[in-house]
């Protein structure tokens, strides 16, 4: 059938829309204004329906499309319950969130249906798997219904991870008139792989996948993630090092990469991100005076704030390098007396139970501390003010007044106010050290964070220069302790460390440099190669990447070692120098450029399923206005990369002509003899700072 593709539907569907887990919310919560700017009212997102989260996110709204409307009404009529409405944040996209446990009732059918027609078998109690199948079954019916219904519109259908795939096999088993990508942001293989104590990047080809995934017990999890693969009209991934480990593992060479981008927002002036950071860097000051109560001894001006953060995978995340290389660190900085104190903050959620007691008492006793000294100054304040108003030119017999003495700080301080402060002071006093973990664990004993920081012995003693914190939620401004929002929180620290092993993208370091904070990543992450590849001295710029590629695990954790000691080393002058550096980088990253991609992999999916409307190189969307917003990217902007100004575009190879990658161009890209006006930058543009 042919369809108008210039106005074509967009559908995104993931299980993150409106509901945040990891880097998938960050991806589409980012992206949205720059997908709603092109698409307007034609863009939806689709995913489960979290009552809890879309309360929060999601204002519910009429469907205006009268064919939508249409399939929606039909679909209530069977007894399928569905959210529509506008999620709540910068764009305001449209969101169609489906009450999956409303068709839990077809879950057996649909599971006997997924065998027959795609041989994927589904074991009974794998909650994960059977929300996924009645989210994609409830996809496949809706997209099925709806291009039933509008016979004009084509439309194009784009599924994140294999946890939103199973739209895709049933599609194309179905014959639905769409078009459709799949985009994965990670492999199941390579997550568990990398887990595990695998050599995963010199192993890739070699592995038996169906035998790996057995293993694992996740045989049909990796069916569905395959068969969504070589179902969709286009396959991407979310990296260059994703996109060589799913050749191997998925067995499909993906079309293109969709790098992950940022809704970068510009101050005016540079000044203004700085002196965020000194506002935030106050709030993480006061949550440190109460957590090292009775142990506080050491300068704030001269404490360094580091931090590593993500979902709790204690080997892909690096955890382990982090905890080792802290140790290190501590050891380095002690032996050369260095009068620098480094507080290193890890942000993992895991199982807890509630903030320790401790934690919460050392937050209580500096808050009282902290009135107490306010009733004081306010009643020595008084009395001063008596005291000098009462001078007294004459100072005749029997008068109160004074002769212009200034009196004695005994004499502000009542013995009253003594006893009260001593009574404060003595309450900081604390038998134990300083707590690593500010919550009551549910596994403490068998805590792989903790265990580490146990072996290494980081137990926040007077003597170490290094100290930890171990917070197991992520941050939240309505935490009663250190309630600060995550984005502040990184703000105020001095440095984010991500040595992660198994990370197909990595928003964290990403988000640290479009704030201006220095950060630590690897050649083994997406974002760490994506940035090697643009710039030629990355440190120059506040990002360092580790090299877990080509170095024994113990000299990457001593490049990291170095790493964290050099940045220990620089005064206040060269921080501030060195973000402002990273700030200016953050243009690289903002989806104005990276959405590109996005644009190149529609283009692609509606060329493969209607090339008729592509015949003889022509191409309906060149002049399409729609475009324009997220067209003209490659905005020459500093810094200088090794070829000149890039867009992640001339990464990738979505157009046609190229029609894969070759698998060499994965890890390191080969962009040699890049000739492009775009390229020529004003010489000046070269000063940075
Ligand atoms: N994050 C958060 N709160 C925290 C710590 C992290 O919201 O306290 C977010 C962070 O902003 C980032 C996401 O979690 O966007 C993690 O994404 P990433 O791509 O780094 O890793 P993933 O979890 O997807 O593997
Ligand atoms: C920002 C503020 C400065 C402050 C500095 C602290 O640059 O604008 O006023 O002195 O942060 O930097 P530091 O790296 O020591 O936290
Ligand atoms: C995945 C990856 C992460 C990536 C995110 C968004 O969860 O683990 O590296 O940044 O997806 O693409």
């Amino acid at each position: 059938m042919t369809r108008d593709i210039t106005n074509h539907l967009l559908f995104e569907v993931a299980t993150e829309v409106a509901h945040k887990v990891g880097g998938i919310y960050s991806v589409l919560k980012s992206k949205a204004p720059i997908t709603v700017a092109e698409y307007r009212e034609r863009y939806t997102l689709i995913g489960p329906l979290n009552y809890t989260s879309a309360q929060i996110e999601v204002e519910e709204l009429p469907v205006k499309d009268p064919l939508i409307k249409q399939t929606l009404d039909s679909m209530s009529e069977r007894g399928i319950r569905w959210l529509y409405g506008r999620w709540l944040i910068e764009g305001a996209p449209r969101v169609l969130l489906f009450d999956i446990h409303s068709a839990g009732h077809l879950l057996n059918e649909w599971k006997n249906d997924l065998w027959n027609i795609a041989g994927i078998p589904t074991p009974d109690h794998d909650q994960e798997t059977n929300d996924a199948i009645l989210l994609g079954y409830l996809v496949a019916w809706f997209l099925g219904e709806l291009v039933y219904n509008d016979r004009e519109r084509a439309v194009i259908c784009q599924c994140h991870e294999w946890l939103a795939g199973i739209a895709l096999p049933l599609c194309r088993k179905r014959r639905i008139d769409v078009t459709t990508i799949f985009t994965t942001h990670a492999t199941l293989l390579g997550r568990y792989l990398c887990a595990g104590s695998t050599d995963f990047y010199n192993n890739l080809a070699n592995f038996d996948v169906d035998a790996e995934a057995g293993k694992r017990g996740i045989y049909h999890r990796y069916c569905i993630e395959r068969s969504a693969t070589h179902s969709a009209d286009v396959f991407t991934t979310v990296s260059h090092i994703t996109a060589f480990e799913a050749e191997h593992l998925l067995k499909r060479k993906p079309d293109g990469v969709l790098p992950n981008g940022l809704n970068v927002v510009k101050f005016q002036a540079v000044h203004e991100f700085q002196n965020l950071h000194a506002l935030k860097k106050q709030k993480i000051n006061e949550f440190v005076k109460g957590h090292f109560y009775g142990n506080y001894d050491f300068d704030l001006d001269n404490t360094l704030y580091f931090f590593i953060a993500g979902r709790y995978e204690f080997r892909n995340k690096g955890c382990d390098f982090f905890i080792e290389s802290l140790a290190r660190l501590n050891h380095r900085l002690k032996e050369a007396g260095s009068n620098k104190t480094i507080v290193a903050f890890i942000i993992m959620p895991g199982k807890t139970h509630s903030y320790t007691v401790e934690t919460l008492k050392g937050q209580a006793v500096l808050k009282q501390l902290e009135s107490t000294i306010e009733e004081v100054q306010k009643k020595v304040g008084e009395r001063l003010f008596e005291h000098c108003a009462r001078f007294n030119n004459t100072h005749a017999h029997g008068s109160t007044g004074n002769g212009g003495e200034v009196p004695s700080i005994d004499e502000l301080i009542k013995p009253a106010d003594r006893v009260l402060l001593k009574r404060r002071i003595f309450a900081l006093k604390r038998d134990g050290l300083p707590p690593i973990v500010t919550h009551n664990m549910a596994d403490d004993s068998t805590d792989p964070i903790l265990n580490q920081i146990r072996r290494v012995q980081l137990f926040n003693k007077p003597e170490d220069r290094v100290k930890i914190i171990f917070h197991p939620e992520f941050l939240n401004a309505n935490n009663p302790i250190l309630s600060i929002d995550y984005d502040e929180f990184v703000r105020g620290c001095h440095l984010g460390v991500f040595p992660s092993y198994y990370e197909p993208w990595g928003y964290t370091p990403a988000e640290c440099t479009v704030m201006g904070v220095p950060s630590i990543t690897t050649n083994l992450s997406g974002f760490g190669c994506y940035m090697e590849d643009l710039i030629e001295n990355t440190s120059d710029y506040g990002i360092y990447i580790v090299d877990r590629r080509m170095k024994s695990v113990d000299e990457s954790i001593n490049q990291l070692t170095d790493y964290m000691y050099d940045f220990a080393e620089k005064n206040r002058r060269q921080r501030i120098n060195q973000r402002n550096r990273t700030e200016r980088l953050s243009d690289l990253l903002d989806w104005k450029r990276m959405g590109l991609e996005y644009i190149k992999a529609r283009q692609l999916s509606l060329k493969r399923a209607y090339p008729d409307k592509f015949k003889n190189g022509a191409n309906p969307f060149n002049n399409s206005s729609n475009l324009k917003l997220t067209r003209p990217l490659s905005v020459p902007g500093s810094p200088r990369g090794k070829y000149g100004v890039m867009t992640p575009g001339d990464l990738g190879s979505l157009q046609e002509a190229q029609e894969s990658l070759n698998t060499e161009d994965y890890i390191g890209f080969k962009l040699g003899g890049l000739e492009n006006e775009n390229n020529v930058e004003d010489e000046d543009e070269t000063t940075h700072y």
